[in-house]
């Protein structure tokens, strides 16, 4: 561990392997399942229900209690404290389906066993029979039925939409419906909680919210939140699916383990955790736009129906991003958008990379291609003429100052050669062969903050032992993305000490508290500048110290890589920490941050949400075999903008999955829910992901490695995680525009997403006449 002066590694802004990547890759990362497990553990299963909507008319759970290895089953009766894991307080989430079930596949019981597979088995022998109820399931039966909202809708509002439409000398409407989408985490949904005494129960769970999990157990077994530990020292894969899904089985476990005193597990299938926990949410949206000869924007009115399921969980904010990021690039000068969040008897949908975002950009860039084939103009040329420029407002009035994309265009397009290529697509297609190409250049901006304003905050703990190692822990949790590498190659840079002198610790109720959850691509900018917070308070003490020792003036220290400098004297760090503790310097501190200007109005629609955007932009080339429907990407380029990356070689790799993740999303990822409500994709033999043949055949992805954060974020980087998710669209319009040239463009193709061959196919069999 001695800080060689010359290279020290895993500073800010450098290249740094994830922390853990070589073990990822050889098995050797531990995850919930991998933890040694306490003397005695046994284990629990949930028992979901068959049936969308009915009242349960009786459960005979004698066949299960008669299994082998069973202990006991569980159901609302049992739970000492609420039946709800609600997470805005509507107590419309409860652990176990009393009364009534609201979809197929809710939890209705848990069998609690000896080993797992006795849970699981036993699991399908209850008996609940059903007084079925009409059911409503995708987001316009539900609004025709009347099924009403699980949260208030929001409309965003500015100038006169509808006058501005019927001025407009040309106005287009349409209806889009845009698939949901599941995380498919590899690690899927566990925990494991360990009895103590008293009140006490600690648990190890695959969660982003630590915090939340700890409140949420603390309310259903009737106990103050100090009693609660939770601890997650990674995620094998979260998506925004563990933002929330994961507190209902946390709280089983835990129940469990406190009536049997014995440490409990859960773990469900891969197919029962498809059907039981929720997804992205699918939209159908009513759109018009009005716009003028030049292809530029002047009115656009929009509805967005979602799907939410049976209970609100994060719908709200979820369907308020939508309304977010419905403009993406482009400034719309009259404009009304609404959500309508509906309740629907499936799953309860929640967070999924972008939190609704994905789901309103799509719909600006759908636009943008009516207006585009409507007036034989480019598509590019049209987003062109619409960008933001400063200065203008967005639908919820916060004023746009950061702007970036005309150059992000220029270079990308330069980069991709896409005006040639282009031609080329079109020379291809006038060829009039079965396989026909696409090419399109979608941009994004996302807004980078929780629009829960209080969300915006963080903690941080550092300790520095008297040996020079540190230990570092911090609110955020790690799924993969790097969060954990990031943080820590903050605090390298703030001791200007190697990487390896910091040890990043699991995240844990214990250290940090009232932590957020991990998401909003926000981990970085909070954590970071919590730790950077405290990792300023030791560097004071130390500043103090060694001025007063070494008798210079504070202004003469300085931190040098794997030293300090106290005027003439270098001095190696680790004698100056062990000189510190015999001074009994405190060498523990707490870091906070809070993000400073945003505020959002929700009654009046306005604010600054955001703290700022980030940007970038994706050309993607695709071949469509019209007689199949089948597809591949060919080529992707991406310039993508992250400010002053804190380490680029991460952030390219989370613009990689991100992007693969979207296309994903728009292409093979299909949910499918038969009559009665039961989602058929539960497994991945019927819901496809992406595999590595399915990523473009060339992939070029750079950073906008000019752009500087305009606003002090850490280190003047930017957020990551969600944004380049959206780039996977310009997949979608490529091979919107491959489908629309067997008509010779003479309209769009106006595919639903996801874009399955067999909805290529229909198009091209619909446009072809
Ligand atoms: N990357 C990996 N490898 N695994 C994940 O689960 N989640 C994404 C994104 N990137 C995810 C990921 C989502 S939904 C979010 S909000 C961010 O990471 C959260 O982490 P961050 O705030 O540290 O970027
Ligand atoms: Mo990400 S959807 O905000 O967890």
């Amino acid at each position: 561990m001695k800080d060689d002066r010359t290279t020290i590694r895993g500073l800010a802004h450098q290249d740094q392997a994830h922390d853990s990547a070589i073990k990822h890759v050889t098995g050797r990362a531990d995850y919930t399942d991998d933890l040694t497990e306490p003397t005695g553990t046994i284990h629990a299963y949930l028992g979901l229900s068959g049936c969308a909507h009915g009242r349960i008319t009786g459960s005979d759970f004698s066949d299960v209690l008669a299994q082998p290895g069973v202990l006991g089953v569980l159901t609302a009766a049992d739970l000492p404290g609420v039946n709800d894991v609600s997470p805005n307080g509507k107590n419309d989430d409860p652990i176990f389906a009393e009364g009534v079930v609201q979809f197929w596949g809710q939890p209705v019981f848990a069998v609690v066993a000896e080993t797992r597979d006795q849970a699981r088995r036993a699991a399908h022998r209850a008996r609940i029979t059903y007084d079925p109820l009409p059911h409503a399931l995708d987001p316009i039966a539900a609004r025709d039925a009347g099924m009403g909202y699980v949260t208030d809708p929001l409309t965003l509002r500015r100038g006169d939409a509808p006058a501005a439409l019927a001025r407009a000398p040309h106005r287009i409407e349409g209806r889009f419906a845009i698939g949901g989408q599941d995380h498919f985490y590899l690690e899927g949904q566990i925990a494991l909680a360990i009895p103590g005494e008293d009140d006490d129960v600690a648990l190890h769970v695959s969660t982003q919210h630590p915090s939340e999990v700890q409140h949420m157990v603390a309310h259903v077994l009737n106990v103050p939140s100090h009693s609660v530990v939770v601890n997650v020292r990674r995620m094998g894969g979260g998506f925004g699916g563990k933002e929330t899904q994961m507190n209902l089985f946390a709280c089983v476990a835990a129940v469990a383990a406190k009536r049997w005193n014995r440490a409990v597990k859960i773990r469900p299938d891969r197919d029962d955790d498809m059907m039981a926990t929720g997804k992205r949410h699918d939209f159908v949206v009513d759109y018009a736009v009005g716009f003028d000869d030049e292809g530029r924007i002047q009115a656009v009115e929009g509805d967005w129906y979602a799907r939410c399921g049976f209970s609100a969980d994060l719908s709200g904010p979820v369907t308020d991003r939508a309304l977010f990021h419905a403009d993406n690039a482009y400034f719309y000068p009259d404009v009304r958008i609404s959500s309508h969040p509906l309740k629907t008897n499936t799953v309860s949908n929640t967070a999924f990379r972008g939190f609704g975002g994905p789901q309103g950009v799509i719909v600006a860039e759908r636009m943008i291609e009516e207006i585009a084939y409507a007036l034989g103009l480019d598509p590019l040329e049209v987003r062109k003429r619409n960008l933001y420029q400063n200065g203008q407002l967005t639908p919820y009035y916060q004023e746009v100052t950061d702007q970036i994309l005309p150059r992000i265009f220029d270079e990308l397009e330069a980069s991709s050669d896409y005006h040639a290529r282009r031609q080329a697509v079109l020379d291809w297609n006038a060829k009039g062969g079965v396989i026909r190409k696409g090419i399109s250049l979608v941009p994004v901006k996302f807004g980078i903050s929780f629009t829960a304003t209080w969300f915006n905050q963080a903690g941080a703990l550092i300790h520095i032992y008297s040996d020079g190692s540190i230990h570092l822990n911090h609110g955020g949790t790690e799924m993969g993305q790097g969060l954990n590498t990031k943080v820590a190659q903050v605090v390298a840079e703030a001791f200007q000490c190697d990487i390896a002198r910091i040890k990043i610790t699991k995240t844990t109720t214990e250290k940090v508290p009232n932590t957020s959850a991990t998401a909003a691509s926000s981990g970085t900018d909070l954590n970071g500048m919590a730790a950077l917070d405290a990792a300023d308070q030791i560097k004071a003490r130390l500043v103090g110290f060694v001025a007063e020792r070494w008798q210079v003036a504070p202004g003469d220290v300085a931190f040098l890589p794997g030293q300090i400098r106290a005027g003439d004297h270098l001095i190696p760090f680790t004698e100056v920490i062990r000189a510190a503790y015999m001074a009994r310097i405190h060498l523990s501190a707490a870091g906070f941050y809070k993000t400073p200007k945003i505020h959002w109005d929700r009654a009046t629609g306005k604010g600054r949400p955001f703290y700022y955007y980030a940007y970038g932009a994706a050309v993607s080339e695709v071949l469509v075999d019209t007689l199949t429907g089948e597809y591949v990407i060919d080529r992707t380029d991406v310039l993508h903008d992250v400010g002053r990356s804190l380490n680029p070689a991460l952030d390219r790799g989370q613009v990689e999955g991100a992007f693969v993740q979207g296309a994903g999303w728009l292409t093979i990822e299909e949910l499918w829910w038969s009559q009665q409500g039961q989602l058929k994709t539960h497994a991945p033999s019927t819901y496809k992901v992406p595999l590595a043949s399915d990523r473009p055949r060339i992939f070029n992805v750079a950073l906008a490695d000019w752009s500087e954060a305009s606003e002090r974020t850490i280190k003047r980087s930017k957020a990551v995680g969600e944004p380049p998710f959206m780039l996977g669209i310009s997949v979608f319009e490529a091979i919107n525009m491959a489908v629309a040239s067997v008509a010779g463009y003479r309209e769009p193709a106006r595919l639903d997403a996801p874009a399955t061959p067999e909805r290529v196919l229909m198009a091209v069999e619909r446009l072809r006449g």
